[in-house]
Formats: C-alpha cells, sequence, structure tokens
C-alpha cells in the first residue's frame, strides 16, 4: 500500500456503481443513493472512500449472503476529501455492497455537479451539469475517486419532466417518477475511471443521430443553435474514422454526443460517449470564422475523440500520468486533422503554441513534464503548456525519429496490451521500443524527467559541421543538463536523421554547403549557428521550408530574449521577411516586433511603426482587403494576420480608417470574410468611443455565433480611453460576463501596454470578489498577463501582491508568469536603448 495519505487503500475495490442523483432545480440541492458493488479484500472495521461537500444519510454495507452492516458513524476529512465509514462489525473478505443517501450542491463554481445558465426569449434556464477532472467526481458522489478503481457506472436521474437529460450511456428507459418528474436511466459505461462520469439535465437539444461506422453521433445544444452544428459532426465523423484506423481498436462506447455548454470551466472535457465543450470549442459557422477558429474546434474535437482510447479505454495509474494523457492527445489531434485538411498545415500553427512551451522551458523554473504527484491538488499544475505543448512536441520529435509507422504500431501495441487498465508512461516507452528495437526510454526518459531543452550550436570545423549541445536559457543557465536529441539535419540536398547524444555529432558539409539543423523544425531545441553558417542560412531563407523559416526567426527572438542578440539584429533580420506567405511565420515575427513596440516611445516609437508599415505594407497590399476567387483558407487567414500588423502595430491611417467600416457592416450582419472581420475588430476597437464600447459589450451577448462574441469581448481591451477601460473591468464583477470568459477578457486588459497598469490595479482591489467566481486554473489565466510588465517597480509590486496573496493551487503556473515578469524587465534594460537609437530619425531602422 502507498503511504501518500491522499491514496485509498485497496483493501475494499469498487467494480460497479448504481447511482441516482436527484436535482431540485429551485434550491439547486441534490439527493443521491449509490449503491456500490465491492470486493473486499481484506477484514476492515471502515470503509475509507473519497467524499466532499456532501451530507451523509443513511448507509449500510451488505455482504453476499451474509447480513447487513450498519455504518454507524461518518468521518469526514475535508484536507484529504475523504470519507471514513465506521461499520458496526468487521466485514470479512468477500463481495459486497455499500449503500449510502447523501446530498449535496449543484454549484455556481464549474467544477463537480454544477450549474449553467442561459437566457432566452422565454427567460433563464438552469442546466444542471457536470466536470469531474481531475478530482471533483467525489462533490457529486461518494467514490473511489482515484483513476486506478474503474468500474461500471449504471446511472439514474429523475429530472423535471421538460427537460432533457443526457449520460455517458446512452438513454435506456425513461419512467414517470411522479411530481411532474421522470426517472431516466441510461445503459451501463464501459469498466472506466470516475473522472469520466459526465451528465447533465436541461432545456437542451439534440441534433438527428447520424450513424458514424456504427456509432450514433449528435451534437447537444441550447435551442436555437443547430445551425452551428454541422462543422463539429464532420470534425467527429473524420476523427472516428481516423482513430478507429489508427489504434485498430474500435470505438469504445456504443454512442458519442458532443455537448456544448454555455458554462464550462476548460475547453473541452473527454468523458467517454459524452464529450462536453464550451461552446465556442464546438459550434461555429465555418463560412464566418477564421482559420484560428475552425482549426481550435477541429483540434479540440479531435483531441477529445484521441482520448477515447489513449485516456479513457487505457488510462493512468495515477495523476503523474496527465501529461502523457494529455500531451498525447495534443499530438494525435495534429495528425487527425492534418490527415483531414492537409492544405491547413496544421504543424505550423502548431508551432505557434510550441513557442509558448520553449518559452516557459527556458526559465530557471520550469519543471521537467513528469513528476510525483502526492496530492491531487498537484495535478493542477499539470495543465500548461509544457504538459501540452512540449509533452506533445516531444512526442512528435520521438514519432519523427521512430517513424511514423512505426510509432503507430507501438501505440497499437501499448493500447492492446492493457485495454480496460491503468498503465505508466514506462508502459509506453516499452511498447515503442519492443516493436521498434530502439532505445526509447533512454532517449524519453530524458525529456520527461529533466526540465528545459537543448541549445544546439553548429559550427564548422573544416569540412564538417559540429553539432554540440547546452541547455538553453540566459547566460549562466546551462547547468550541464543534456538529452539524447533526435535531430534532423540538411547539408546542401542531403538529409540525416541523427541522436544528437550529450557530446554532440560531426556532420559532413563541404564549404559553401548550406547547413539546416533542426531541418522539417520538429524537434524541440533551439539553434545557434555560428559566423558564416548563421549569415548563409539567413540569405537563404526564401528557399527554406515554412517551419524552417519560422523556426529561424522563432530562435532569433528566444536568442534576444536570453541575451545572446540584439533586439535591433532580429528586427533586421524580420525587414528579410516581408515576402512572407504564411501567417505563422508572419505570427512569429510579429511576436518578436511587439515586444520591440513595448519597449519603444516617443519618436522612436514612430519610426519602428513606419519600420512596421514598410514591412507588412506591401505584403497586405498585394493580398487585397477583398477575399478572391480561388484563395485557400490560409490566405484569408494570412490578410487577418496583415491588417492587425498594420493596424495595431503598425498604426497606418488607412487601416485604421477601412477596418472601421468592415467591422461596423460585420455588425450590422453582412457578411464579410471571417479573418477580416476578425482582424478588423480590435483595429477599430483603437479608434472607437462610447458608442462603439456599447455596441462591442452588446455584441458579447447578442452576437451571431460563439466566435463572434468571443471576439467582441476579447476586443474591448483595445479601446484606448482610460476610462471605458475602467467600465469594461466593471463588467467583470456584475455577472454580464460568464466566468469563463474572464480570463481571456482580463488578460487582455493586463497585457495591454495602455491599460495594463490600471487593469493590475483592478485584480488587486478586487481579489476576493474574482477569485470566489473561478476555478483554480481560471485565475491563474486570469492573473498570468502580469507577465509582460517590465519596469522593476512593476515586478516589486506583484511580487508583493502574491506574497500576501498565495494561490492555492496552480503556484508553478503563477511562479513561471512572475519569472517571466523578471524576464521581460532583463530584456528592457538590456535593449531598450538600442532599439530607440536605432529607430530614432537617422538611427540605423529610422526613417
Ligand atoms: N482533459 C482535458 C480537460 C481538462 C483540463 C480537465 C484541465 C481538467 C483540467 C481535455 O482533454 C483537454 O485537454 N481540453 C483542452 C482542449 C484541448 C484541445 C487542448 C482544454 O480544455 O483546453
Ligand atoms: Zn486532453
Amino acid at each position: 500500500m502507498s503511504d501518500n495519505q491522499y491514496r485509498l487503500p485497496k483493501t475494499v475495490v469498487p467494480s460497479r456503481y448504481d447511482l441516482v442523483l436527484e436535482p431540485d432545480f429551485e434550491t439547486f440541492a441534490f439527493e443521491g443513493v449509490v449503491d456500490v458493488t465491492l470486493i473486499i479484500g481484506e477484514a476492515v472495521d471502515e470503509i475509507v472512500l473519497n467524499a466532499d461537500e456532501l451530507s451523509f444519510g443513511s448507509a449500510w454495507l451488505e455482504p453476499a449472503g451474509g447480513d447487513q452492516i450498519e455504518v454507524t458513524g461518518v468521518r469526514l476529512d475535508p484536507e484529504t476529501e475523504r470519507a471514513h465509514l465506521s461499520l458496526a462489525r468487521t466485514a470479512t473478505p468477500g463481495d459486497a455492497t455499500l449503500h449510502v443517501e447523501f446530498t449535496g450542491t449543484v454549484n455556481d463554481r464549474l467544477r463537480g455537479f454544477y450549474r449553467s445558465t442561459y437566457t432566452d426569449d422565454i427567460g433563464e434556464h438552469i442546466i444542471a451539469t457536470t466536470q469531474m477532472q481531475p478530482t471533483d467526481a467525489r462533490r457529486a458522489f461518494p467514490c473511489w475517486d482515484e483513476p486506478e478503481f474503474k468500474a461500471v457506472f449504471g446511472l439514474s436521474l429523475v429530472v423535471p419532466e421538460e427537460l432533457k437529460a443526457f449520460a455517458n450511456g446512452a438513454k435506456a428507459s425513461s419512467e414517470p417518477a411522479g411530481n411532474g418528474k421522470r426517472r431516466v436511466s441510461f445503459a451501463d459505461t464501459m469498466p472506466m475511471s470516475t473522472y469520466l462520469i459526465a451528465f447533465c439535465v436541461g432545456r437542451l437539444e439534440a441534433t438527428e443521430p447520424v450513424i458514424m461506422g456504427g456509432v450514433p453521433v449528435r451534437v447537444v445544444h441550447v435551442p436555437g443553435k443547430g445551425n452551428l452544428t454541422s462543422f463539429a459532426l464532420e470534425v467527429a465523423e473524420h476523427s472516428l474514422r481516423f482513430f478507429t484506423d489508427y489504434y485498430g481498436i474500435p470505438y469504445p462506447e456504443k454512442k458519442l454526443d458532443l455537448a456544448a455548454l454555455p458554462d464550462f470551466a476548460a475547453g473541452a472535457m473527454e468523458n467517454p460517449g459524452f464529450i462536453t465543450f464550451r461552446e465556442a470549442a464546438l459550434l461555429v459557422d465555418p463560412a464566418t470564422a477564421t482559420q484560428v477558429e475552425r482549426l481550435r474546434i477541429a483540434d479540440t474535437i479531435a483531441h477529445e475523440i484521441a482520448h477515447m482510447w489513449f485516456g479513457d479505454l487505457v488510462t493512468m495509474r495515477w495523476w503523474n500520468g496527465t501529461w502523457l494523457n494529455e500531451a498525447f492527445a495534443t499530438f494525435m489531434s495534429l495528425l487527425a486533422v492534418d490527415a483531414w485538411k492537409p492544405e491547413w498545415k496544421v504543424f505550423e500553427s502548431f508551432a505557434l503554441d510550441r513557442s509558448e512551451a520553449f518559452e516557459v522551458d527556458a526559465l530557471s523554473s520550469t519543471r521537467s513534464i513528469e513528476y510525483e504527484v502526492i496530492a491531487p491538488g498537484d495535478v493542477e499544475d499539470m495543465f500548461d503548456v509544457l504538459t501540452y505543448e512540449k509533452g506533445g512536441s516531444t512526442l512528435w520529435m520521438l514519432e519523427q525519429y521512430l517513424g511514423r509507422e512505426p510509432f503507430r504500431d507501438g501505440i497499437r501495441r501499448y493500447l492492446a496490451d492493457h485495454l480496460y487498465g491503468n498503465t505508466e508512461t514506462a508502459d509506453l516507452w516499452d511498447a515503442l521500443a519492443e516493436v521498434t528495437g530502439e532505445p526509447v526510454g533512454r532517449v524519453m526518459d530524458a525529456w520527461i524527467w529533466q526540465g528545459g531543452h537543448p541549445l544546439v550550436n553548429v559550427a564548422r570545423q573544416g569540412d564538417q559541421a559540429a553539432l554540440s549541445q547546452t541547455r538553453f536559457g540566459h547566460a549562466g543557465a546551462d547547468d550541464g543538463t543534456r538529452w539524447p536529441t533526435p535531430l534532423r539535419v540538411r547539408v546542401g540536398e542531403r538529409t540525416d536523421a541523427l541522436l544528437v547524444e550529450p557530446e554532440g555529432a560531426l556532420v559532413e558539409a563541404a564549404t559553401g554547403e548550406l547547413v539546416v539543423a533542426n531541418a522539417g523544425g520538429s524537434s524541440f531545441v533551439r539553434v545557434h549557428y555560428e559566423g558564416e553558417l548563421f549569415e548563409a542560412i539567413k540569405d537563404a531563407s526564401a528557399g527554406l521550408a515554412p517551419l524552417e523559416r519560422y523556426v529561424l526567426l522563432d530562435d532569433a527572438w528566444a536568442a534576444v530574449v536570453a541575451g545572446a542578440l540584439g533586439a535591433v539584429e532580429f528586427c533586421e533580420l524580420a525587414a528579410r521577411f516581408g515576402v512572407e506567405d504564411e501567417s505563422p511565420v508572419w505570427k512569429t515575427l510579429l511576436g518578436g516586433l511587439g515586444w520591440c513596440d513595448r519597449l519603444l516611445d516617443g519618436e522612436p516609437r514612430e519610426g519602428f511603426r513606419s519600420f512596421v508599415r514598410d514591412l507588412a505594407g506591401p505584403r497586405l497590399e498585394a493580398a487585397g482587403w477583398e477575399p478572391r476567387e480561388g484563395e485557400s483558407d490560409l490566405d484569408r487567414e494570412l490578410r487577418g494576420t496583415l491588417v492587425r500588423a498594420m493596424g495595431l502595430l503598425g498604426r497606418d491611417a488607412a487601416t485604421i480608417d477601412r477596418a472601421v467600416v468592415v467591422e461596423r457592416a460585420s455588425r450590422a450582419g453582412e457578411k464579410i470574410d471571417g479573418p477580416l472581420a476578425a482582424a478588423a475588430l480590435p483595429v477599430a476597437a483603437t479608434a472607437g468611443g462610447e458608442e462603439e464600447w456599447e455596441a462591442f459589450v452588446a455584441m458579447y451577448r447578442d452576437g451571431r455565433t460563439p466566435q463572434q462574441k468571443r471576439r467582441y469581448v476579447q476586443a474591448l481591451a483595445s479601446f484606448p480611453q482610460p476610462e471605458l477601460m475602467q467600465r469594461t473591468l466593471a463588467r467583470t464583477l456584475d455577472g454580464y460576463i460568464r466566468s469563463q470568459d474572464l480570463p481571456l477578457l482580463v488578460e487582455g486588459c493586463l497585457t495591454s501596454r495602455d491599460h495594463g497598469a490600471a487593469a493590475w490595479e483592478f485584480v488587486k482591489e478586487n481579489w476576493d470578489a474574482l477569485r470566489s467566481k473561478l476555478t483554480p486554473h481560471l485565475l491563474v489565466y486570469l492573473v498570468e498577463g502580469v507577465r509582460v510588465f517590465s519596469t522593476q517597480a512593476q515586478r516589486d509590486d506583484v511580487l508583493a501582491f502574491f506574497e500576501a496573496h498565495p494561490l492555492e493551487r496552480a503556484q508553478k503556473m503563477l511562479v513561471h508568469a512572475l519569472e517571466r515578469q523578471s524576464v521581460a524587465v532583463a530584456l528592457r534594460e538590456r535593449e531598450a536603448d538600442e532599439l530607440a537609437a536605432a529607430f530614432a530619425p537617422g538611427g540605423r531602422l529610422g526613417a
């Protein structure tokens, strides 16, 4: 037995739950009864299970073939969230059933059994729904709430007759239950972990089931949104087919509902048979959405469907395995969407997400991808970019190293070996090693158990290129950590796949041959080219693959942040990219330039703006403002990126005027191409006043699609007037803006160059009110924007505040944000003067 006080004893193990829940839609109380089928392995005097925020009524144990044993007392331990049920006499080994009656609250905190609301012409409607991961099932019913205790769940809900009820299993029966209620029973689930339970009751609609490979699939939504469901069904159909084939195992449940909920803490949740989403992550009008919005939805659906096998059918033994679950689904969704829409070039978009992980992983406070989890609270820190994006990137790197098919075969082996079971990370490496014969465990252990990532240095040595590695970071960050690093290196026309060991590697490279380390861009490394090699790759950049161009720019900006390259040199490199065609490459370039803008004031800032206009203006002109016949989704997306660049960073008057017109037309209901409409919005806000502000606020409520609502709430941070910022912030507290959307808005306010300081004052003053509305995650997302504050005074203030008001959970994510802030302060100190000189009239980059 584990000596971890948070782990339940295994003396008593559940195999089946029969659960009945009856929520009251007036009082928000719920009543429940659960009968748990148990195997008692050793004689026990008490039964220990998880429960929190529940009250216990009668309870007893019924041993198979024996007399009932009364539960004489229940001791609740809020710290470990456990209940100890004392038995009137010792229960001996064998089968038994535990009967427990209990009550709880359908809360408004987006966790456990919670309520979501929406308003329509009829009035306000309540939806009672659930989010159990990681450890909130214990707030809905007493249970063995650890992933290892898999069981079958037979659920019944007693609900008002006029409401619909959904759960993991299909509806099996519905009977009158008196008092205007029905008792709806659902088909048994597969044997699964408690964190995957889901159910939902409310005034909802479902689309007609579409049979996909034998599986009926529906989208569940609030009435009136059926017109926004077809894209999701298309993605689901493709994903089900893709994963059934990839894994070589049929979909493990009997039906699949995708439910769009008006209030949802995460983006989506992989409950088998009943995947839940926030509306913006499922419902969309693909014709008016941006590429980023469509991709996010496709990616989210594919991600959750990938979990149906990897995570749901085969599950981590304990929460330390969360990273693998999430990293794998992140990577698999890339494969699935890439197979569906190769023209979307999803790995290029993913590079932008990966860059976020690089940034955090370059900090000295970074963590290893996997770590020991003691209290379930420790797992909250795992849901971050290191898990999803670094973890997903690491798997991509491994897949590229092993080869697409061998990797897939290893996954098939792993799943087939552990059906309905629980695993450790090493089980996956073992399966991959068995199938491929490669040292998977040795390579992956270095990546999983060490924080940070390599900087690959490339130097010419006669007719060879010498590759060596250090740990990437600011000067002095190299603590000797090294990684067996899968890397592709292209020399001239030839590409070698290497495993760069800690001691480095040599590749043949005749004088004059171009050397591209990280060819294809799939390795999680930064690259530094020495001397002429750097000059050569810059000169050859137009001929590089898009991801290689991305990596060149992204690595260059990372070098600026680390203090190894000047911001002015970065701008000079950026100046070569005016002809760039790919939106992600523009975005990483603009990310670096956005920082430069933050560091400049007065005349140099004007000089910088004109630099941006010279860079992006001709490309926008070439793209034009009107979508053209035969344009791809990505071409249209690029237009939006350029409009933002010209309007927000370049402050181009003509662009701003035009954006105002486009935004008005779009708001009036005119069909405007998605990327253009979305880009016009923040640009128009910068020129807007009170009237526009009112209209934007209203659009958050009345927008035609979740995407439109989201764009409008996000753009509120772009109004320049301080008094409008105060009004925006005030709306975060009056219930107008849903809790789930607060982080998006407040993060935008905090990261606004003009309003960051005011937004921070507001957050401090209203800390308790904001905190009470949010889950630990949403709270940390809300404050993460402080990472951009780049003066020492701001930093001291932020540190003092969090010293006095520590977060209860997800502290690691806050620590990362705070260290990013110190990185920002150092960046300003190092670069601001030189940049200002360069962009001043007559300077190196000035007019
Ligand atoms: N299992 C997670 C949802 C989750 C996250 C539950 C954090 C509890 C805490 C789900 O599979 C997921 O990863 N959702 C992502 C979306 C995905 C496309 C990256 C999310 O919610 O952001
Ligand atoms: Zn996931």
